[in-house]
């Protein structure tokens, strides 16, 4: 299987969010081709619509993106690999998605709750999963405009894995609560190789905060607190 993973953290391989998503990858049992979006050079869309009126799917622009676009369009799998910036999409990542809506056609069709789509991304079909984390202990409402945005941008049905209080894996003291949870992400691969989905049992462990909220909030801000000083 073709894997492609768009790692969209400007920590790049120290990225905790690619731990999250090697660890998928090893359940999966499959190597992957991997783009880090803020090492392209990605320029904004121009919002010309050459590609849907005038090209026939290609941007007219020249830049990385056009090579990016390429191996999408090549994969079996994309992977997704982003961390939470403003309740969104990194910048540099964004600037990509932008780009991707050449894959689009400006024909649309309602679904059947009623809303309305643009062709294209292969119709939906394309096997998307979506890796994220987030600083902030909050699982409910902090990955909608994430999710909101990766369902209407690659199909209702896409896999995601979002994980809140990131800043934990990034703590030598904190193995014992971050190791289970990578575990359960590389059985969500190994599902994912069987099934093509997570079970619900086990969506259900991965939407759950690793610490409770006032927990992970004093502890976070003792740490805050000495750095700022
Ligand atoms: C510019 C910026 C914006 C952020 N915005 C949010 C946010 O809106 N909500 C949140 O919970 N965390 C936010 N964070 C925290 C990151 O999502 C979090 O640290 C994440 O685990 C980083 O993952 P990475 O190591 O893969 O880059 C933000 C971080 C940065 C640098």
């Amino acid at each position: 299987m073709k894997v492609l993973v768009i790692n969209a953290s400007a920590n790049k391989e120290r990225s905790t969010t690619l731990k999250l998503t090697k660890a998928f990858l090893e359940g999966l049992g499959e190597k992957a081709d991997y783009i880090t979006t803020i090492d392209m050079q990605i320029k904004p869309c121009r919002a010309c619509y050459a590609c849907w009126f005038k090209t026939k799917g290609k941007c007219v622009q020249k830049d990385d993106a056009t090579m990016i676009i390429d191996k999408i369009q090549e994969a079996d799998l994309v992977i997704w690999s982003i961390p939470l910036y403003a309740y969104g999409v990194p910048s540099h990542c964004k600037a990509l998605m932008d780009r991707t809506v050449s894959l689009n056609s400006p024909m649309m069709y309602v679904d059947n709750n009623g809303i309305a789509h643009h062709h294209g991304y292969e119709e939906g079909t394309k096997k998307t999963v979506l890796i994220s984390t987030a600083g902030l202990p909050n699982i409910k409402g902090n990955f909608d405009g994430l999710l909101f945005q990766m369902r209407h941008m690659y199909g209702n049905d896409i896999t995601a894995i979002c994980c809140a209080e990131g800043s934990l894996f990034m703590s030598p003291n904190t193995q014992d609560i971050v190791t289970p949870y990578i575990e359960k992400v590389k059985q969500a691969g190994q599902e994912y190789k069987e099934n093509g989905r997570i079970s619900n049992e086990l969506q259900q462990y991965l939407d759950t905060l690793l610490l409770p909220t006032e927990a992970f909030v004093n502890t976070m801000n003792g740490i805050f607190d000495k750095l700022m000083s």
